[in-house]
């Protein structure tokens, strides 16, 4: 099947403090129609310029190498320039929907929240609808809801307005990026929970992105592991999560609490992450990983071909296989 979204080899710049900066690596994924996919890595590896890259949403004197395609639309391509061809990447990107992670901070506290689902369609009928998805997101009494502020309503509240607001645009592609970051442990499996089945009844692919390594296996067909701007792994959900082959998604999963353990989470993996920028030249992940060697200080692996997906890591044949990590319920 053509993929829906195709990131090929595709390097980001942004100015940084007035000098541009890579901020995405040589990245390359794919998303199928109706497929969810995780994008984890810890702060800094690129999860939010990735879905900002897709949207149009980069900053100011970025500059995009490399191909976005949705839906065979390229959407940095030579015929991306000139009037038309922006016309024709907008239409692409209404196809897309966006659920930040701070729902309050996107919406006008002045205009009312049916207002605000109905800014693009005044009519009576897309009134109705938003009632309706208001009512699907879970929302109690949705006309009365209609009516009110955004102040007036609750932070899990407003994401699932967001979603209904994302929903009711009938995208083909939703990218969430950390939607429950700002939520309550409850509110935050709820809100989790209903995107993702409504995004299965509508058929919408998914990109999820998120720093909990188990939330994106247990709600994603696939997982890609970011580091530093460069993609790592990109596997199988439930391969990789037990059977991790990079070192760096084996240090992300050791550093996950016990399901059972009051003990508080470890460090993630010892040292700082590095942004792509201040990547060094050969593997991204040297200057943290116990397995170095003088090669992958030299070279960036290639990203490498595996049974369920992609790997870069040039020492796999030399480091012990991973043990076997906890079961990730579904
Ligand atoms: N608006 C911005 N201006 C300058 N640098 C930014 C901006 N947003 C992000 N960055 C930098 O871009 C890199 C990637 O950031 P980001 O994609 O936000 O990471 P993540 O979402 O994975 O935490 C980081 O080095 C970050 O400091
Ligand atoms: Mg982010």
């Amino acid at each position: 099947m053509n993929p829906l979204l195709h990131l090929d080899g595709v390097s980001v710049s942004i100015p940084i403090d007035g000098v541009p900066r890579p901020v995405i690596s040589d990245l390359t994924l794919t998303i199928a129609p109706g497929e969810a996919l995780g994008v984890v890595g810890e702060s800094g590896s690129g999860k939010s310029m990735t879905a900002r890259t897709v949207m149009g949403l980069l900053p100011h004197g970025h500059t995009v190498t490399g191909h976005v395609r949705f839906d065979g639309t390229d959407l940095y391509g030579p015929t991306a320039q000139g009037r038309t061809g922006r016309a024709t990447t907008a239409a692409a990107r209404r196809r897309i929907g966006m659920v930040f992670q701070d729902a309050r901070a996107h919406l006008d506290p002045r205009q009312r929240i049916g207002d605000f689902l109905t800014e693009t369609d005044r009519t009576a009928a897309a009134r109705k609808a938003a009632v309706g998805m208001l009512d699907r997101v879970g929302i109690e009494d949705p006309p009365r809801r209609m009516r009110q502020f955004p102040h007036e309503m609750s932070g899990g509240m407003l994401q699932r307005v967001m979603i209904a607001s994302v929903l009711l645009a009938r995208p083909g592609l939703i990218l969430a990026d950390e939607p429950t970051t700002a939520l309550d442990v409850t509110t935050q499996s709820e809100v989790v929970s209903l995107l993702d089945e409504l995004r299965r009844e509508e058929g919408t692919a998914l990109v999820f992105i998120t720093h909990d390594l188990d939330l994106a296996a247990t709600f994603c067909d696939r997982v890609a592991v970011l580091y530093a701007g460069c993609l790592q792994e990109v596997r199988e959900a439930d391969a990789l999560v037990h059977a991790p082959l990079h070192p760096y998604t084996r240090g992300l999963l050791a550093a996950r609490p016990a399901p059972d353990s009051r003990a508080p989470r470890l460090p993630v993996v010892p040292g700082r992450p590095l942004s792509a920028f201040e990547a060094p030249p050969g593997c991204a992940f040297a200057t943290r990983c116990a397995h170095t060697v003088d090669r992958c200080r030299r070279d960036r692996p290639a990203l490498t071909a595996r049974q369920d997906g992609f790997v870069r890591c040039d020492r796999l044949a030399d480091i012990p296989a991973a043990p076997a990590s906890r079961q990730v319920t579904r």
